[in-house]
């Protein structure tokens, strides 16, 4: 049997060299430009793992970026946002954090967390003893809904694919979900975050609860949240405290 990592690089190997003939400029490292999956559908690249280092890693993101979600029109976001935001950070990261959509200054920047919340998230990620640039950083939605409302459950499903890719892609050891639309949405629950936060739960990569691989997960408070009731921090500080014991990670002083 071929193995998973073997097909990856057949792909990118297929990828770069069907982009020499084609006299182009390689989309990143890229895979296959996969075409526009039909709402809802497997994609090319799911179930496919990575077992390589983070530079492979790092082209099958940029494939699922540029290849399907910057020309993603799969929900009515498409029509109103200014840009799709992936996500950044590091492809080989041990945590990641997921939020629930781009706001305004994501949506101009092209980049998850970068206003007010996102200050309050890179505070909480340097205390854990831990960098922007070391962690990997996304959302549920890639898109902007107007006015920064919440998410609908149509547009989560739409975009669902994307970020189940990225979390198999990553493999990261642990997961922290930021808020009610993040938590709710990876563990399949109706419960709040208030009943959510404060244990690791199990997200399993193949999507289906209680099949395959599980991740450590950790619901939280979002920052957006705190900023409006900051008596919350302490509890939010709580949980990532149990992240940070089960990576190992030293706060930082000062
Ligand atoms: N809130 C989110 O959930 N994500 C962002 O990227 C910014 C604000």
């Amino acid at each position: 049997m071929v193995s998973t990592s073997h097909s990856v690089r057949r792909a990118l190997r297929q990828q770069l060299a069907g982009d020499r003939l084609l006299g182009l400029r390689s989309v990143p490292m890229g895979l296959v430009a996969a075409p526009a999956t039909p709402e809802h559908k497997t994609p090319v690249l799911a179930g496919v793992k990575a077992s390589g280092g983070s530079s492979e890693k790092s082209a099958l993101l940029s494939v699922i970026d540029e290849t399907r979600v910057k020309g993603c029109r799969r929900c009515g976001l498409s029509e109103t946002r200014a840009q799709t935001v992936f996500g950044q950070g590091n492809s080989d990261a041990r945590l990641v954090f997921v939020g629930e959509a781009p706001g305004y200054e994501e949506d101009k920047q092209g980049l998850a967390f970068v206003g007010k919340a996102g200050q309050l998230l890179t505070k909480m990620i340097d205390a854990m003893g831990t960098s922007r640039e070391e962690v990997y950083i996304c959302n549920v939605l890639k898109c902007r809904p107007p006015g920064n409302r919440d998410p609908m459950a149509d547009e989560i499903l739409a975009c669902g694919d994307y970020l189940r890719e990225q979390l198999s892609i990553i493999e990261p050891e642990i997961i922290v979900a930021l808020g009610a639309p993040a938590a709710k949405t990876l563990l399949h629950t109706g419960l709040s975050i208030g009943k959510l936060r404060g244990r690791f739960h199990d997200y399993f990569i193949s999507g289906e609860p209680g099949s395959g691989k599980a991740i450590p997960l950790m619901p939280t408070y979002h920052p957006a949240y705190l900023l409006r009731s900051p008596g919350e921090k302490k509890k939010t500080w709580d949980d990532l405290q149990m992240v940070m014991a089960a990576l190992g990670l030293v706060k930082r002083s000062g």
